[in-house]
């Protein structure tokens, strides 16, 4: 483990510490070690930053404040950022990002669980480069072979008769589709979702999603939301079979008895990090399909290796859904989404024109199937085991140090940790959160949070992150805890 060492510094602050001003935190961070032998009583260890061979070229862009005055002015006023003085971030290589004045961050939130080879691999970009140089866009009313590479890639990953692309520009996109293609195939409206989920912001989407802060007023029709298998907060603990019964409940008192399908994240990511109880899956899938549903896997957060454990979260939980939606790590940070099915539920969309500009655009693709190579060359799928389960116990013993920790989840480089002010009650610690987020930052860790009452850590990193990177995580975790 890397450290710096300091001298002891004098606390003040009236809710919470200032550990240092931040700029010099960070700059100290990121020094070489110094002299261990010049150690002395009142010394006190500070997390340093592993080493990185890379530089950023000089930039020379509009500041900071320049920035945040132009998006006030031009940008949404719902746009939001993260910190107290949001971060201008110019560059990225790999695991780590940089902003204009070239400090280096630790990137353990991956652009929301999307960076999966690491920031602007030189195999992903290379891809997308050479194609973008000999056509960047056709439609698919032309042939050309980067969608069908990695058409045939993809389905190389899926089990079963899974094997039949769209491909989307997003994960809205794809979960949208999804949906239309269960209600077609069985005939009947109603979808059953989960409470805290996140699927997306369209129309039927966000009437998928179970959650109040992101969803608005308007009609949202035909989704049914069920118990959530929530080991922490739920009331049948991590019983996956007992909160399989709402499902039965809910198609049998709401609905016809029959239902068009069931979606699902296998471990919720907005929801913050929240893996369904073991059992809950296969019971529900059972449910569904005797009610004639279809079972949508929605992958957005889980998919592509980053469980560590399988490719796919679904695997996770011995189950084969009969639709996959996919996007974020499915384009390494490249707007892409998809969704693969059986040629059966795939031929709804004879019925009529389905059509889509930009999906299975060949920039995206071929940069789409970089992906897939770079992560079974460089087995990510393996790093993410390791490095996640060192992170993991890391982690956890951490919780055993400060009660402010409740629970630390998650499999692979999906991880949460949710952070309460009494255990008993698990009262959410929302600004506490907001402070160690933004203290880790001034040290350099980025990591991101979610869950309903915004209290949860979520660390989900490139899928390159190595075992110094989670000890210097835990590190400045630990730093930063132990000041408050
Ligand atoms: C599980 C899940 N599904 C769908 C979406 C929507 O994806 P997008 O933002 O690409 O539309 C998200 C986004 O965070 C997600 O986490």
């Amino acid at each position: 483990m890397q450290r710096i060492i300091i001298k002891k510094v004098v606390l003040s602050g009236r809710n919470f510490p200032t550990i240092l001003t931040p700029r010099s935190l960070s700059t100290l961070a990121q020094q070489s070690p110094p002299n261990t032998s010049s150690l002395q009583e009142n010394d006190e260890f500070v997390p340093h930053m592993p080493p990185f061979d890379y530089t950023p070229p000089p930039y020379t862009g509009p500041s900071a404040e320049e920035i945040l005055k132009k998006r006030q002015q031009y940008l949404s006023p719902a746009i939001f950022h993260f910190y107290k003085n949001p971060l201008n971030l110019v560059d990225g290589k790999m695991q780590y990002l940089f902003d204009d004045k070239g400090r280096r961050y630790l990137d353990a939130f991956g652009g929301i669980a999307t960076v999966c080879c690491g920031h602007c691999h030189p195999e992903v970009v290379d891809a997308i480069v050479n194609q973008t140089k000999r056509l960047q866009h056709s439609t698919v009313l032309y042939l050309n072979h980067a969608i069908a590479d990695f058409a045939e890639a993809l389905a190389s990953k899926l089990p079963g008769d899974l094997k039949v692309v769209f491909f989307t520009n997003s994960g809205t996109e794809a979960n949208e589709l999804s949906m239309l293609m269960a209600r077609l195939y069985a005939g009947c409206h109603d979808i059953v979702s989960l409470r805290n989920s996140y699927h997306g912001n369209a129309a039927g989407t966000m009437g998928a999603t179970g959650q109040s802060n992101y969803k608005f007023n308007v009609v949202q029709t035909g989704v049914h939301h069920a118990m959530n298998p929530d080991q922490y907060r739920g009331i049948f603990g991590s019983d996956g079979p007992k909160y399989a019964k709402d499902v039965e409940d809910l198609i049998t008192y709401g609905t016809s008895g029959s239902v068009a399908g069931f979606i699902s994240e296998a471990i919720q990511g907005v929801g913050g990090i929240l893996e369904l109880a073991p059992g809950y899956l296969s019971a529900v899938y059972n449910t569904i399909r005797k009610a004639g549903g279809l079972c949508i896997a929605d992958e957005v957060q889980s998919g592509f290796a980053r469980t560590g454990s399988h490719f796919w979260g679904f695997e996770g939980h011995g189950v084969v859904p009969d639709i996959v939606t996919m996007a974020k790590g499915i384009g390494n940070g490249i707007p892409i989404g998809a969704v693969v099915t059986t040629p059966e539920i795939a031929n709804v969309l004879t019925r009529r024109n389905y059509f889509n500009t930009f999906g299975g655009n060949p920039m995206c693709t071929a940069g789409g199937l970089a992906v897939l190579r770079v992560i079974e060359k460089e087995k990510l799928q393996q790093n993410a085991f390791t490095v996640g389960t060192y992170l993991k116990e890391r982690l956890t013993s951490l919780k055993e140090k400060y009660e402010i920790i409740g629970d630390v989840r998650g499999r692979g480089l999906m991880l949460g940790i949710e952070l309460v002010q009494d255990r008993e009650l698990k009262t959410p610690a929302k600004v506490e959160t907001l402070y160690i987020m933004d203290q880790m930052k001034e040290m350099g860790v980025l990591i991101g949070k979610g869950g309903f009452y915004g209290n949860v850590f979520r660390i989900t990193p490139p899928l390159c992150f190595k075992k110094e990177d989670a000890d210097f995580l835990v590190d400045v975790m630990d730093y930063v805890m132990s000041k408050m």
